[in-house]
């Protein structure tokens, strides 16, 4: 049984960097092509076991090459793939601009990651056995509300990357351990513009809020508590995609080992700067060696 279970997508990740984001009708010419295995669920997957953590994934993907290659990856990482379906519907993809400032776009097809919408035995056995479900919004929001009630119903810590931000039952955040949105998906859930203030909203129900901000740092609200602000470790960034994935991670990894909220929002804060400096999500994800001596 993994400490850590993360339900969500696994999508070959197509890249294409490029000098700016092209305009509508325009043609351009990109400098590069790669091939990456991403998706948020995946990644945060790969950020966690990299991060020393043990680990299962419940998903889905296609009987096809890019579905192989995917299973391949988490196996490679000893990512524990029993809940990984093979689906009739072709492998998701992310179809995503790089710019030549590390600015990125992406588009996801979501294919084989909306297949299997509902809870079924294999997924109920895996989080009754682990400590923590890490989940995202790139399966179907139906899933991820289910295996939340689920999981809290057996005791089992929750932590949501509300990503890519969507309208959540009213209930749902009850269900949420620890939600760990972006600055724009934090503003957008709450319906306010300003950060702290979204932090006190979607507090409201109990989880512990994280909020990532980039070169702006962490903002974090514990339950009971004021909003506070955790400093950025401050790098150039060569691509950004997954860094986001490879934060909530390596904070997973940590937590699970028992760390206090701050050093676990640190070793995640440490994990998705080095991940920034190098191209690509799950190819720019450091190991827990790298982390610790980034850590000092
Ligand atoms: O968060 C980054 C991820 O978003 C990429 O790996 C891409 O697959 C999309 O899911
Ligand atoms: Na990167």
């Amino acid at each position: 049984m993994s400490s850590i279970l993360v339900l969500g997508s696994a999508n070959l990740d197509l890249v294409v960097r490029q000098p700016r984001i092209a305009r509508p009708g325009e043609t351009m010419f990109g400098t590069a092509f790669s091939t990456v295995p991403g998706g948020k669920g995946l990644n945060q997957a790969v950020a966690a076991a990299r991060a020393g953590a043990d680990v299962g994934f419940l998903g889905a993907v296609g009987d096809d090459e890019f579905g192989r290659r995917l299973r391949t990856q988490l196996e490679t990482d000893g990512i524990d793939t029993t809940g990984l379906a093979t689906v009739d519907q072709p492998t998701g993809t992310a179809h995503i601009a790089v710019t030549d400032d590390g600015e990125n776009s992406i588009v996801v097809v979501s294919g084989a990651n909306h297949v299997q919408v509902a809870l079924d035995d294999t997924m109920r056995s895996a989080i009754e056995g682990a400590r923590t479900l890490v989940l995202q919004l790139e399966r179907p929001v139906s899933l991820v509300a289910e295996a939340l009630a689920y999981a809290q119903a057996h005791g089992v810590r929750t932590v949501l990357t509300p990503a890519p931000v969507a309208p959540l039952p009213s209930d749902l955040l009850a269900l949420v351990t620890v939600l760990v949105p972006n600055a724009r998906e934090a503003c957008e859930l709450a319906g306010v513009d300003d950060e702290f203030a979204a932090a006190r909203i979607l507090g409201e129900q109990g989880s512990t809020v994280i909020i990532t901000r980039g070169s702006r740092g962490v903002l974090v609200l514990e339950p009971g508590g004021e909003p506070r602000v955790l400093p950025a470790v401050v790098v150039e960034p060569v691509d950004t995609t997954g860094a986001g994935d490879t934060f909530t991670g390596a904070l997973c990894a940590w937590l699970a080992e028992d760390a206090s909220l701050d050093d676990a929002i640190r070793a995640g804060q440490v994990a998705a700067a080095i991940s920034v400096t190098r191209p690509g999500a799950t190819s720019a994800m450091p190991g827990r060696s790298e982390i610790l001596a980034a850590l000092g």
